[in-house]
């Protein structure tokens, strides 16, 4: 028996990083799962992979709100229901408050923050429909704490544990469920875009990291997006039964403070 067995979930920016570790793991527990992106080839390549039974690819822009009603109708199309939402996407930029242009503000905004409203928003009545189920936001270490370049981000990412809150009190006589994730630095090409560079030499890369990550990190090392998939599988499954609103932080024990040794 998988920990997902009969639910269908939609998670966002599924086509690499943690929403695609959150597919694979998903999938792995017997969900069937819509794999949501704008990267269409990488999407479409992921689904190919998991099979037609399990996974399906829609092309999602998650601040656009007519993406929203067409993939919620895809799933439905697919797989009959959804009872589950993983709203994953997000974008990161870095830049000193003072030198932001506006457009760059409005565009973080634009995915991380209005990207999980829409989501909310549309999946949530499907969700009562099919008698109840779960949404897991994606904030950050930096919804909790700041960090210096990058405001925007992490403005964003406080207003989704605002949103989180208020969703879990307005949904929970719907019987859906809402929590957050809140990801310190995690090994996907958001944190390492050198993943992405076929000109970088990946060794030096991984080792820069290491080095970096050794001395901020209580535990030493940089988070894995298959760990983050595992505590988003305990809060879209029925292991975290009796818990909605909440944050979950996820950082190697990053904020639990600072070490003078
Ligand atoms: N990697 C980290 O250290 C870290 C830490 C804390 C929080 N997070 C959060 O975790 C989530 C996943 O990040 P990741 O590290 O896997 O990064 P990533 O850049 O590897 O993946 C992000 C995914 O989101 C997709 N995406 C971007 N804009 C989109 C849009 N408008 N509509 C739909 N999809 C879109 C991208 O195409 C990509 O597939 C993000 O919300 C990020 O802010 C990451």
């Amino acid at each position: 028996m998988g920990k997902l067995d009969g639910r269908v979930v939609i998670v966002t920016g599924a086509a690499r990083g943690q929403g695609e570790q959150e597919a694979r793991l998903f999938v792995e527990e017997g969900a069937r799962v819509v794999v949501a992106d704008v990267l269409d080839e990488q999407g479409e390549a992921l689904a190919e992979e998991l099979g037609a039974e399990s996974a399906a690819y829609v092309h999602l822009d998650v601040g656009v709100e007519e993406d929203w009603r067409a993939a919620t109708a895809a799933a439905k199309d697919a797989f009959g229901k959804v009872d589950g939402l993983v709203n994953n996407a997000g974008i990161l930029r870095f830049n000193e408050l003072l030198g932001t242009p506006l457009e760059e503000f409005e565009q973080i905004i634009r995915v991380n923050q209005i990207g999980c409203f829409l989501g909310i928003r549309t999946v949530a009545p499907e969700m009562a429909a099919a008698g109840g189920g779960t949404i897991v936001n994606t904030a950050s270490y930096t919804a909790l704490t700041g960090m210096a370049y990058v405001g925007a981000y992490a403005a964003t990412k406080h207003a989704i544990l605002g949103l989180t809150r208020v969703a879990a009190l307005e949904l929970a006589g719907r019987n859906i469920r809402v929590n957050a994730v809140c990801p310190g630095a995690v090994d996907t090409p958001m944190t390492n875009p050198a993943q992405l560079d076929p000109g970088a030499d990946p060794e030096a890369a991984r080792e820069a990291v290491a080095e970096l990550y050794k001395k901020l990190v209580p535990l030493g090392r940089i988070g894995q997006p298959q760990e983050v998939a595992a505590l988003a599988l305990f809060l879209t499954g029925d292991d975290s039964a009796y818990i909605t609103g909440q944050p979950f932080v996820i950082d190697g024990g990053w904020l639990a403070g600072v070490s003078v040794v």
